[in-house]
């Protein structure tokens, strides 16, 4: 056999080698018990034996030839399978960009913060009270005995045996009163109940009681705190004004308005024409329900205010209708990022 045909001849066959499998079945041909290297080297002995040592070493060379080969076509092999497990097994972690959107705080819980920080940091507690009350609580120890016609003022919704929703978180104010003795600084946010039911009025909605009971409180410091609070939520410019009104447990009553923030008082649709626009009720503390808590009223003397917090929120964003409060449309709430 002519060695070096055998050689390339061989070569070519490992080049074309595409698999382990293949290899293994080329290099069986080759080393293998009846491999060509193995026949030539059977092969050996019966040569002369001058000629022996230069055959077997021109054989060995060979095989060292073709040894060095394969283990480099083996390499090849190797290293382009794992490179085709990679590519294969490869997990594409980028994804496409989804539709979603980072929350955004309620209207009404934006007001309810800011209200809150305002008065926090003037001072006041936040005093949590219950949403259901009874009626004296809501009504008789906020002077309205059971058939006084203030009821008529808030459409309750009684749940029976003395027990109603709360209409008003006014009723903080005695459980407060009847807990804490004055010094008192506090404000109780929470939801209330009536039954009323339209674009500006819903069932379920939120206010916000002051109160303050102390030595000497006038109504000149109600005043004061509802004008550092009204600049803080409305602006430097605002002004605030006192209408005489009536509330059972406060006494004097006013209501509470402040110049338009759209407007300046010029005059918009927010203020409907009139530069002014309602947002509170307040009021001196009522003797009677001072003394009703346990409070000498000739010693001490409060004030009290209930802001409605949706009415803020609904002036302060434009909102028209109350119910898109309550939707929970997403398009909606993302307005107030
Ligand atoms: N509770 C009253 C209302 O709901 C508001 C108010 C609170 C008025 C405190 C005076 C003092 O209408």
């Amino acid at each position: 056999m002519n060695y070096n045909e055998f050689l390339s001849e061989t070569l070519e066959k490992l080049e074309k080698v595409s698999s382990e499998r293949e290899l293994a079945e080329l290099k069986a041909t080759i080393f293998g018990k009846n491999g060509a290297i193995t026949e030539l080297m059977k092969k050996l002995k019966d040569l002369p034996p001058d000629q022996k040592p230069q055959a077997g070493k021109a054989i060995n060379d060979l095989r060292v030839q073709l040894v060095e080969k394969c283990e480099q076509k083996e390499k090849e092999l190797h290293k382009a399978k794992i490179e085709a497990a990679l590519k294969s097994e490869c997990i594409d972690l980028s994804i496409d960009k989804c539709d979603c959107h980072s929350g955004a705080v309620h209207p009404i819980n934006q007001v309810r913060k800011k209200l809150t920080d305002y008065f926090v940091g003037n001072g006041y507690i936040v005093y949590d009270s219950p949403e259901i009350e009874t009626d004296y609580y809501n009504f008789q120890a906020l002077n309205i005995p059971p058939d006084h016609p203030a009821r008529d003022m808030q459409d309750t919704f009684f749940i029976g045996n003395g027990i109603l929703l709360r209409s008003q978180t006014s009723s903080g104010q005695v459980r407060l009163m009847e807990k804490y003795k004055p010094p008192l600084k506090m404000i109780c946010p929470g939801r209330v109940f009536r039954n009323d039911d339209d674009s500006t009025h819903s069932p379920v909605f939120h206010q916000m009681e002051g109160l303050v009971v102390d030595k000497n409180v006038t109504l000149c410091d109600l005043k004061g705190a509802l004008e550092g609070f009204a600049k803080f939520i409305f602006g430097d410019q605002t002004k605030i004004r006192f209408r005489p009104s009536y509330f059972p447990f406060t006494e004097p009553s006013v209501e509470v308005d402040v110049s338009c923030f759209k407007c300046h008082g010029k005059g918009c649709r927010v203020c409907k024409n009139t530069g002014w626009i309602e947002i509170l009720g307040a009021g001196m503390v009522n003797r009677k329900v001072l003394e009703n808590c346990g409070i000498d009223p000739d010693e001490y003397h409060g004030f009290a205010f209930g802001v409605g917090l949706d009415r803020i929120a609904m002036i302060q964003c434009s909102i028209d209708d109350i119910k898109l409060m309550w939707d929970n449309d997403v398009r909606f709430l993302r307005q107030f990022r």
